[in-house]
């Protein structure tokens, strides 16, 4: 019992130098002698110290790395997992997983971790926190913030003996070599140091009792604003008004008769589906032949034509490169625009037609079937197609503001290829594949031949019954 007391107030030995020289030759006989858990204690850093007792270099760089590399992952998988898997969200139309767009925060919190990893591995290392050291008993040991410099060896070092521990420190060269005891002070924590640590707990509840009655009280008074800038930005909202302009209108209508920047896409022709060469051609006595024939109308001397003549001269091609692409992305938007209405095939029983014929709106027009033959390019060109789209046609709206032009070529593209999908001429399709096209279409003849002799017999047995 009583020795065991002994072992635990007996915490090692202290050598006290008065130059850092001397303080370095010892550490060096202390290490070669195969001491290990050595510390010294000098006033100022000691270049050159650590290789003289022997201490590796610390670990604590590879603690960071790791630390930081384990932010850099969580940064990075978070994020992948929030934007690009669970909550997939358009913003700027950026992919879902954008990895520039993840640099600030995995930046962020590589840093974060790698600061943490340095700091709490090196209270780790260092054994932190930790209060009080035995050494500060000794009565000298003060001046280690002044002008000497101490060497200790730790009683827990295998190697430890009392005797030839002092013999070797003796050695060196040292005038006080003390045993370290433990602090005999009492263990009681000062009686103020609980009164500040209740003062600090008192004052850190006061925001959070501040929000609490914020939040259960009313006031008359306007919240405070830090920076109001941030609360009330001058910028407009969608649909909201400003005082600005005349009509009020925050959301500004496109100038009439211009064109935005990088929006004029090609020629006029591609713009507008008109051919302008042929437009200035025009008669000019055209104006005054269609003046003369309203005038003989109203007189009642001629019957007007029943559908008012389009002379316009429109494009009879397409004036953007038509190959597969342009057809894909034609497919694509017709599917998107087209379709709800004239359906997927352009017969013109979409979604919207069905919907409308089931609920029996008086007022519906049937979408065009697209296959009508007054469709078909000869008789409707490119550019009529392409201006129907743009600024629609009778009971049907234009599209100028939903699809680009690019696109709205395409669609023209799209529709011309729906229609030769249904009046093909033989000649069209590649030589070898042409008795596989007859034999189908001989094919469904027969078939629908029999169909037909199959009503007709079974409704001669419903007359024979009925009879
Ligand atoms: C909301 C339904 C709707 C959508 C969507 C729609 N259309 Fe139409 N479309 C109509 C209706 C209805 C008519 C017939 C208008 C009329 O006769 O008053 C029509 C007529 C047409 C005609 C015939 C025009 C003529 O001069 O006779 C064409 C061609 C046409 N649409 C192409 C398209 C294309 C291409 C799209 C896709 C960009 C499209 N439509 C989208 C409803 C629609």
């Amino acid at each position: 019992m009583s020795e065991s007391k002994v072992e635990a107030t007996d915490h090692g030995m202290v050598a006290e130098f008065t130059t850092v020289d001397s303080l370095l030759a010892a550490c060096r006989r202390v290490r070669d002698a195969g001491y290990i858990k050595t510390d010294a204690f000098t006033p100022f850093p000691v270049h050159g110290i650590d290789k003289a007792l022997g201490i590796k270099p610390t670990i604590l760089p590879w603690i960071c790395l790791v630390a930081g590399i384990t932010g850099t992952m969580t940064a990075l998988v978070m994020q992948i997992w929030m934007n690009s898997i669970d909550y997939q969200y358009i913003i700027s139309g950026k992919p879902f997983l954008s990895l520039p767009a993840f640099i600030p925060v995995a930046f962020e919190l590589t840093i974060l971790f790698a600061a943490f990893g340095a700091f709490f591995g090196m209270w780790a290392l260092n054994g932190l926190p930790k209060f009080s050291n035995p050494v500060f008993t000794d009565p000298r040991f003060d001046r280690a913030t002044d002008d000497r410099f101490f060497l200790y060896i730790d009683s827990s070092d295998e190697r430890y003996d009392e005797e030839g521990v002092r013999a070797l420190l003796g050695e060196t060269g040292s005038d006080y070599i003390n045993k370290v005891v433990e602090d005999e002070s009492p263990k009681q924590v000062p009686k103020f140091i609980y009164s500040v640590w209740a003062l600090s707990v008192a004052a850190s509840i006061i925001p959070l009792l501040c929000v609490l009655t914020m939040r259960v009280t009313n006031s008359s008074k306007p919240r405070f604003h830090i920076f109001p800038d941030m609360d009330f930005s001058p910028a407009r909202d969608a649909q909201q008004t400003t005082s600005l302009f005349g009509d009020n209108r925050a959301m500004r209508p496109d100038v009439p008769g211009t064109v935005a920047r990088g929006q004029l896409s090609g020629s006029m022709e591609a713009l507008t589906g008109i051919d302008f060469d042929a437009l200035t051609a025009v008669d000019p006595g055209a104006a005054a032949q269609l003046v003369a024939a309203y005038q003989d109308e109203a007189a009642g001397t001629t019957t007007p034509p029943a559908e008012p003549v389009d002379d316009t001269p429109w494009l009879d091609h397409i004036p953007v490169t038509v190959d597969e692409a342009l057809l894909a992305r034609g497919k694509q938007q017709f599917g998107i625009y087209c379709s709800v209405c004239h359906g997927m095939s352009g017969l013109g029983n979409g979604l919207v037609n069905q919907r409308a014929t089931e609920k029996q709106f008086d007022t519906w027009v049937p979408p065009s079937n697209l296959h009508d033959t007054a469709l078909y390019s000869e008789t409707y060109p490119d550019g009529k197609l392409f201006s129907t789209i743009t600024n629609g046609v009778r009971k049907m709206a234009g599209y100028a503001s939903q699809i680009e032009v690019q696109d709205r070529w395409a669609i023209v593209a799209y529709v011309r290829a729906l229609q030769l999908s249904q009046n093909a001429p033989l000649d069209v399709v590649p030589a070898e594949k042409q008795a596989e096209v007859k034999a189908a279409v001989e094919a469904a003849k027969e078939n629908l031949k029999r169909q037909e002799e199959a009503a007709a017999k079974a409704a001669a047995e419903r007359e024979k019954e009925q009879n």
